[in-house]
């Protein structure tokens, strides 16, 4: 088969498309024939030697796909859920940028009703983020109210439309007003453009010094501070990216006198048990939401997969909104 080899690490360019020994599904495992992959700023760092894929996972970037099922493991028989020939989707550790990938079977979800085979490849891996860390973990609730900085990432195109679904008041970061716009446009209530102004200021203006109940952050140590000082009393913030660093000189006084938890988690290096919980959760929360037509998978761009070079390129630039596809 085909895959996207990263021939060293580098810039986009050291991503090539070559040909490559075809994955042997293992046997609680099934084999897909990708029909998209979806691109998640975990691979970027890959390509640059920063993200090492876990111990047992392909070498070949790729954390989520969408396609048809072509043979299942030694120890499933059919129907027990799937067949040859079901469309799904599924949440990698790696190697969903090829023609063909293996795939724990309790990570696989079904195609959601109303989404085409191709964008369901947007889904997964930003649903089991999301609904894993602010869901499950801070227990961000109907009536509370949320932050996401990164509004406009494929994170947040998903977070704010699953949190609008479930009640939740919604408060972004981006840093355009075309972000925002579209920020908006999915639902979300106050948009704040963090390169004009003082998010903390404006988080206290809206919730009359009160501040928000949940924060779901990117960048780490550049807006911890900040986002204890954005939180309210029994606030929790949930860190899932160190774009701005994973250090900070931080004043705590907050967290006690407010009563704060911090917590970070990611999703990659979680044990096929943890990972086949959290798929079974999204599958039962998420995807009603998707049937219903109240979220959508937001897809900016698509690309052939020999082309993945020039998607990271796009990635990079951070004028995307949502998420960019690879077709093989
Ligand atoms: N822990 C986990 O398991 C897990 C899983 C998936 C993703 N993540 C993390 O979630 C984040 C979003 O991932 P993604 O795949 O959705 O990526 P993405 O679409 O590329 O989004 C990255 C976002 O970061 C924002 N950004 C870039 N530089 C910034 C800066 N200096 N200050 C503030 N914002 C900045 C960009 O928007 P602006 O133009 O508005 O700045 C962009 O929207 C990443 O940090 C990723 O590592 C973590």
């Amino acid at each position: 088969m085909k895959a996207v080899v990263i021939t060293k690490y580098g810039g986009p360019e050291v991503l090539q498309l070559e040909d490559v020994a075809d994955p042997t599904p293992g046997a609680d495992e099934v084999l897909i024939k990708v029909a998209a992959t979806a691109l998640n700023r975990a691979d970027t760092v890959q390509r640059k030697g920063a993200y090492p894929p876990p111990k047992g996972s392909s070498p070949y970037p790729g954390l989520e796909v969408s396609g048809t099922i072509l043979a299942l493991g030694s120890s499933l028989s059919p129907g027990s859920p799937w067949n040859v020939g079901d469309e799904v989707c599924a949440l990698l550790s790696g190697g969903g940028y090829a023609e063909k990938v293996a795939v724990p079977v309790g990570q696989l979800l079904p195609v959601p009703q109303g989404v085409s085979l191709r964008d369901a490849a947007a889904l997964p891996e930003v649903a089991c983020t999301v609904w894993s860390t602010v869901f499950m973990m801070s227990h961000l609730s109907p009536g509370e109210s949320f932050l996401i900085h990164g509004g406009s990432s494929g994170i947040g195109t998903f977070a704010i439309q699953i949190s609008k679904y479930l009640g939740i008041k919604v408060f972004v970061t981006a840093g355009s007003e075309e972000k925002l716009e579209a920020c908006k446009n999915l639902g979300a209530d106050v948009c704040i453009n963090y390169k004009t102004e003082d998010f903390v200021a404006r988080v206290k203006e809206e919730t009359g010094g009160k501040g928000v109940d949940v924060i779901l952050d990117n960048m780490g140590g550049s807006y911890f501070q900040r986002n204890l000082d954005s939180l309210s009393v029994d606030g929790r913030l949930f860190i899932i990216g160190f774009q701005g660093g994973s250090t900070a000189d931080v004043n705590l006084s907050p967290m006690l006198a407010k009563r704060l938890t911090v917590q970070a988690a990611g999703l990659r290096g979680r044990s096929i048990e943890n990972k086949a919980k959290i798929v079974k959760e999204v599958e039962k929360n998420v995807w009603p939401a998707i049937a219903e037509g109240k979220l959508k998978p937001i897809v900016f761009k698509t690309f052939p997969l020999a082309e993945a070079a020039e998607a990271h390129r796009l990635m990079e630039s951070s004028s995307h909104i949502g998420k960019i596809l690879l077709i093989p």
